[in-house]
């Protein structure tokens, strides 16, 4: 990605992403996690300190050595064993039924093929395995769609490829997964431009 997506972004996801905004989100989103886990797109361990008694293990995928790095203070605070065992969530090195939950948190929009790496969590998922996710998307309103649109192409030459206008929802029926759950809301604080935040619970059939 060059100097500034090795060294640079990865500083300002972990400050932009580790807002206080974010915490509540982040606890709800986790609560119900348990068992072996998979996260998506780990950044620098802003979950970690949410991660309920339930969870045994965590493998994080997470392409950054930098946002690894980062996630340091958290993990060696953090009572479950996390290990970063894969890179890039469009292969994953896992056979199947190997989790039996997984966790997305603002990811899906950055992941190059998010319908691969849909595809990937729902093959190491357990049958009857639940991914978590909070993602921000394609907003309900015709307005903001439209500054959305127009504001991509900047948002992702800045933020490392983050899209604005995928349909989380939508993205994750077609991989297969069943929602079981889905809040869609503006997210307090941020632009609406950055979109509705889809946060939810899908089983993977
Ligand atoms: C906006 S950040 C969110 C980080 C973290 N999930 C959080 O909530 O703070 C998006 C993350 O997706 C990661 N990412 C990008 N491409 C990826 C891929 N192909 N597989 C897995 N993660 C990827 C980035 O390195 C970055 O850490």
């Amino acid at each position: 990605m060059g100097w500034y997506g090795d060294w640079v972004l990865p500083r300002v996801i972990n400050v932009a992403c580790g807002m206080q905004v974010g915490v509540p989100l982040r606890q709800r989103v986790c609560e119900q996690l348990h068992g072996r886990v998979l996260e998506l797109g780990f950044g620098s361990g802003l979950n970690v300190p949410y991660y309920p008694a339930g969870v045994t293990a965590v493998d994080a995928v997470e392409p950054s050595d930098l946002a690894w790095k980062l996630a340091g203070k958290r993990l060696a605070a953090s009572s479950v064993p996390v290990r970063r065992s894969a890179l890039d969530g469009e292969l994953l090195p896992y056979g199947e039924d190997s989790f039996d939950t997984a966790l997305s948190t603002w990811t899906l929009c950055t992941i190059p093929h998010p319908a691969a790496a849909l595809r990937e969590v729902r093959r190491v998922l357990r049958p009857g395995g639940t991914l978590h996710f909070v993602e921000h998307g394609l907003a309900p309103d015709e307005d903001v769609r439209r500054w959305q649109h127009r504001l991509e192409p900047l948002q992702k030459r800045l933020f490392g490829g983050c899209h604005l206008t995928r349909s989380v929802g939508d993205l994750l029926t077609a991989a297969g997964f069943t929602l079981t759950e889905l809040d869609v809301f503006y997210e307090k604080g941020a632009p609406k431009a950055l979109g509705a935040d889809s946060l939810g619970t899908a089983v993977s059939g």
